[in-house]
């Protein structure tokens, strides 16, 4: 199907984007990680270049195809997503953090398979940079700086830290208690937050919703 033209709002802008989610090793084989598809991220970067943007799109392991003309640039661990951050988000006007970047990963991966041994086995995790809130804090070319908010309560206080704490401009977030919602679903809702304003978009497509965030975006660049 044939996209409607949309209003060129972004044209001159550059757009970093994250998607989809981290792999954090723990063998030759094996892996953590979690859900995320990627759908909401790819159809923000698709949703930026409808409206004229130039997009990076910095992309954990999925099985979507890139929008046509994103600049894509792949990653597997959250060090690897941190580190094409830091690269990209100094050139860019805005940067959207919408990876489902995973909390910890393997304190040591071991070089070769692990053998099944005991009935029991202890992983020992520490915790991964807090991506997002290492662009929101760079001191030189600081991009406005979105973040995203999967929660199953207490949506809007968890939120509206995430926005404070991070020290984002903007913050999106879904309630993924509601079934069929969010991960992996085609569908979404989301509250907008910024420091002293806030704005729902009703559930729709991940699409309909990305030209929603993104224009949201476009009037505060
Ligand atoms: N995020 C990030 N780096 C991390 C963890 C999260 O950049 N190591 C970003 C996500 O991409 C998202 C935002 O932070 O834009 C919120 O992610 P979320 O997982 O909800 O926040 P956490 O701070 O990890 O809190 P928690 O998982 O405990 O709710
Ligand atoms: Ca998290």
């Amino acid at each position: 199907c044939t996209q409607p033209e949309q209003p060129q709002l972004l044209t001159g802008k550059t757009i970093t984007i994250t998607a989809g989610p981290t792999r954090e090793p723990l063998d030759p084989v094996r892996f953590i990680s979690n859900h995320s598809s990627g759908k909401m991220g790819y159809a923000l970067a698709q949703a930026a270049l409808l409206l004229g943007a130039k997009v990076n799109l910095i992309s954990g392991p999925v099985t979507l195809t890139p929008p046509t003309g994103a600049n894509l640039i792949k990653i597997e661990s959250a060090g690897q997503l941190l580190e094409q951050a830091l690269i990209l988000a100094p050139k860019s006007d805005a940067f959207i953090g919408c990876a489902a970047v995973a909390d910890y990963r393997a304190a040591k991966v071991a070089e070769q398979k692990m053998k099944k041994q005991g009935d029991e086995l202890t992983l020992t995790l520490v915790k991964n940079p807090d991506v997002i809130a290492a662009v929101a804090n760079l001191t030189d070319g600081r991009p406005y700086t979105v973040g995203f908010a999967a929660e199953t309560q207490d949506v809007a206080s968890y939120a509206k830290g995430k926005l404070t704490n991070k020290n984002l401009d903007m913050i999106c977030a879904n309630d993924v208690s509601t079934s069929g919602l969010g991960f992996n679903s085609d569908h979404n809702a989301l509250t907008l937050f910024w420091h002293n304003e806030q704005k729902e978009l009703a559930i729709d497509t991940k699409s309909a919703l990305a030209l929603s965030v993104m224009s949201e975006l476009a009037k505060r660049l």
